[in-house]
């Protein structure tokens, strides 16, 4: 059995969401497009799984935050797909793919064809096992990519009340994780191998803003070493994590956040890849060319960088998706993508974002011992990223626009003294 489509967005993540949606402004015929997901529900805005859905009370839940409704447009419910004759083949894994024939095979046996295919796999976190740790398929262990995920997450939370959590990893999962935990009444542990927490964007200067933000909120840090082992109890319930470096933490849970892998597996060897991604042009396009790419799963130019890059941010999901069935629908009026990357988070009453590239001198700027500071990063003369905690709309977007132009920079001192006021001059 079988069934054809015009257009096929295997994955229903945000980038599926986004697709979806250009796709009906663009005048989709009913009956032409359909995306394959493996999650039983519709696509949803992620990042709001590691905050208001985590909230003790009045937490988030669908159908309230079902894509797009993160950039203020229409929130595509069920109802929403079926009006504009969209097939939703959901809880249905895709175990294989031919791109020659132009077919996918679903875990349920079925045979989709299409002509146009976006891959919109996303990535899957990563496991202990595969850093040599054994035990994390445990009932008290979280990992935290989608609903399943989080459901599980609020089961665990709410019977670990009062009680102790270790959280592994300090990038983004750990740090949103650890303080939704605490206003959860938990008293959270972090542990993570590098000197200080976010480290693949943060200067140890702003990292040490958040960090003794985290510790006035009761948060533990301890760095420079990695999980080894769990203890168990009669039970095979957890009590306890041992690190590497010896020290015995108890945990009644633990929640672990170390990086994820792009979803690829179908299209090795079928597409070129880079950088862990599959390989797209700025038309979102991979080597085969009925296959486009978008989100976390692409590797695309990142024109102001004049380079390749695979970003793992809803940003860049959105508009990537988007500008890949401009590009389907519209080739004639559509250029190459030219995206200024973009990233954020907002923990507690904090609230960040990051705007470029973090490389090369590091200008920090404002009042560390209030609330609302930033930095900027100057490569080869010119600015290339910029940072900034508690700013306005007005602020966020006057970074933006400076960071865009690459201004260049003759005086680093300068630019100090000159602070957020470099950037509102734009
Ligand atoms: P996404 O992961 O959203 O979707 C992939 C989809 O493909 C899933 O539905 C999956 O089930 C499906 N799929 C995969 N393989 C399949 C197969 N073989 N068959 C069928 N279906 C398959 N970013 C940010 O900028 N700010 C933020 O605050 C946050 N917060 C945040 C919180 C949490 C908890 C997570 C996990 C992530 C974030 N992010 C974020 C990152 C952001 O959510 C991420 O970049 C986007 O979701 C990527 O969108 P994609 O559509 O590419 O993948
Ligand atoms: P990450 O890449 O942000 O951080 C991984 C962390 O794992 C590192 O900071 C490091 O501390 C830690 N680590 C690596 N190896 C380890 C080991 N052996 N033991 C212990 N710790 C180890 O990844 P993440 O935090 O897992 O987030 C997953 C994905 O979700 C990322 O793509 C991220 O961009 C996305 N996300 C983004 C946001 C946001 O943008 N606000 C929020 C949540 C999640």
């Amino acid at each position: 059995m079988g069934r054809a489509f015009v257009y096929v967005i295997l994955g229903g993540g945000v980038a599926a969401g986004y697709a979806a949606l250009d796709f009906v402004k663009r005048g989709v015929t009913h009956g032409e497009l359909c995306i394959i997901s493996e999650e039983p529900v519709p696509p949803y805005e992620r990042p709001a799984l590691s905050k208001g859905y985590l909230l003790p009370e009045d937490p988030a839940r669908l159908p309230a935050f079902h894509c797009c409704v993160g950039t203020n447009e229409e929130r595509l419910t069920p109802k929403w797909y079926k009006e504009h004759g969209i097939e939703l083949v959901l809880g249905t894994r895709v175990k294989s793919v031919d791109v020659r024939r132009k077919t996918l095979l679903t875990a349920t046996g079925e045979t989709i064809t299409y002509k146009i295919l976006i891959v919109a796999t996303g990535a899957r976190a990563l496991k202990l096992e595969e850093f040599g740790v054994s035990g994390s398929d445990a009932e008290s262990v979280c990992y935290l990519r989608d609903l399943a995920d989080a459901n599980r997450l609020v089961n665990v939370m709410q019977s670990s009340s009062g009680g102790n959590a270790v959280v592994i990893g300090g990038g983004y999962i750990g740090m949103e994780c650890a303080a939704s935990l605490v206003i959860n009444k938990i008293n959270v542990t972090m542990v993570f191998p590098e000197a200080h927490c976010m480290a693949r964007l943060f200067t140890p200067k702003i990292a040490s803003y958040y960090e003794e933000f985290y510790q006035s909120k009761g948060v533990k840090f301890v760095k420079g070493t990695v999980l080894a082992s769990f203890d168990f109890d009669s039970n095979q319930k957890i009590t306890a994590v041992n690190l590497r470096d010896g020290t015995k933490l108890p945990a009644d849970m633990v929640i672990v956040g170390i990086g994820i892998r792009p979803n690829t597996s179908l299209f090795e060897g079928q597409l070129t890849l880079d950088k862990g991604g599959i390989k797209v042009n700025g038309r979102m396009q991979s080597s085969n060319s009925s296959v486009y790419a978008v989100g976390d799963v692409a590797t695309f130019p990142v024109k102001i960088f004049g380079e390749t890059r695979r970003l793992e941010h809803v940003d860049s999901a959105r508009k990537s998706a988007r500008h890949a069935v401009a590009a389907i629908m519209e080739p004639e009026k559509t250029t190459e993508f030219d995206y200024l990357p973009f990233f954020y988070s907002r923990v507690f009453t904090l609230s960040w974002q990051f705007y470029g590239d973090s490389t090369g001198d590091v200008v920090h700027f404002g009042d560390f011992l209030g609330n609302r500071f930033g930095a900027y990063w100057v490569n080869k003369g010119h600015v290339v990223g910029s940072f900034l905690e508690g700013g306005t709309k007005e602020e966020y977007e006057a970074i933006a626009k400076m960071t865009s132009l690459k201004p260049a920079i003759e005086d680093l001192t300068d630019l100090e003294t000159q602070g957020l006021g470099f950037a509102l001059t734009f």
